[in-house]
């Protein structure tokens, strides 16, 4: 097809290394929405181009400027950590190319380019809401731990702050490298200091290994609970991690097995088209992050740069994870937070949703 019959996504994710659950759920998600929505937009094939960055900042945008000079996309999309979205901001700036940050969490991310649209989540949006629920459940005593770069940090600071505000204590911050972290002096460290609870942050698929040594540490034996945003219980690894994770709390914005109608559909259609596994809240945001493309694809008669954003701003619709809107002052998502708590259900480990926090907005927007 001709260079004007086609509509390109540049979609870049850590397909291999440490990180590579993350891209592996958000192309598989990107693909599905394709699938059941139809490989054409305004006229125009839509073609995906999924390149894999190994996680490296430096890769990322080099991509990214490869996507935008050569292949002429209309979008850049992905971005599996919040410093592969930093290093691409100013790629996003130059080529007026709206960049949809797909899974990266940060809160500051949004404001690295006005090119820059994000259907993830924010990290103050997830930990405000669990430092509201643990004093009012026998948690007053905390120690936080986590990874240590911007989503750990976000996490850590506007729990801590909310804690405090709320009665609560936090006894010591930990922060464990990002990279390889082991886990075991810093988990040694909580159960010495005897906390009611350990408040914990680690990226999408760290979780299994952070959950596995509090385990044979004998912490949930020794009273500690474990609490955190929804990252440390992925859907992706939840199943995986046994009877240490049955019970714990967290907060976040999607549950695979959130109760709604469409939500059971898009669980269904991705586990069907990927032997099983079981979406996590990477797969939502790329799905979602898509929805978002086609629609102001649709608006713009397939147009790209300025005007493609602004079709992307203020879109309101249904996620599987429910009612999301894309703030167009902000450019960041705004959507329902839940309370949820691990259960089996027919034998498989699930993060059970029993309160709502209804539109949250990122709390990082008002300082
Ligand atoms: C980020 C990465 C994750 O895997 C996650 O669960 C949350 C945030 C990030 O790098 O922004």
């Amino acid at each position: 097809a001709m260079a004007q019959d086609t509509f390109k996504i540049g979609l870049i994710l850590p397909m291999t290394g440490p990180f590579a659950s993350t891209g592996k759920q958000i192309e598989a998600a990107a693909r599905l929405y394709m699938a059941q929505n139809g490989s054409t937009v305004a006229g125009k094939k839509v073609e995906l181009i999924v390149k894999d960055d190994t996680s490296a900042p430096d890769v990322t945008k080099r991509i990214a400027q490869e996507l935008v000079v050569n292949e002429k996309v209309s979008v850049l999309a992905g971005f599996g950590l919040t410093p592969l979205a930093l290093a691409t901001a100013p790629i996003a700036t130059q080529s007026k190319t709206p960049l949809v940050v797909m899974a990266a969490a940060t809160s500051s991310i949004t404001q690295a380019s006005p090119f820059i649209v994000r259907t993830s989540f924010t990290l103050p949006q997830a930990a405000v809401a669990i430092a509201d629920w643990a004093p009012n459940n026998g948690i007053k005593k905390v120690v936080t731990l986590v990874s240590d770069y911007g989503p750990g940090i976000d996490a850590e600071k506007y729990f801590k702050e909310r804690l405090l505000f709320n009665g609560g204590q936090v006894l010591d911050s930990l922060r464990v490298p990002m990279r390889n972290p082991d886990f075991a002096p810093f988990l040694q460290k909580v159960r010495d200091l005897k906390p009611d609870a350990v408040y914990v942050f680690v990226p999408s698929g760290a979780g299994a290994a952070l959950m596995k040594q509090f385990a044979e540490r004998g912490m949930d034996k020794a009273g500690i609970k474990l609490i955190g945003t929804g990252d440390i219980t992925d859907d992706d690894i939840l199943n995986s991690m046994g009877d240490v994770a049955n019970g714990v709390v967290t907060s976040h914005h999607y549950s695979a097995s959130h109760n709604s109608p469409l939500n059971k559909k898009f669980v269904a259609a991705f586990e069907k088209a990927n032997n099983g596994l079981r979406p996590n809240f990477m797969a939502v945001g790329g799905y979602d992050g898509m929805r978002v493309i086609y629609e102001a694809a649709k608006a713009t008669k397939g147009a790209g740069g300025e005007a493609l954003l602004e079709a992307m701003k203020g879109q309101v619709f249904e996620s599987p994870r429910g009612p999301m809107f894309i703030d167009a002052q902000t450019r960041d998502v705004v959507h329902n937070i839940y309370i949820r708590k691990v259960e089996k259900v027919n034998g498989q480990l699930y993060n059970q949703e029993f309160a709502t926090i209804k539109d949250v907005k990122d709390p990082g927007k008002t300082k």
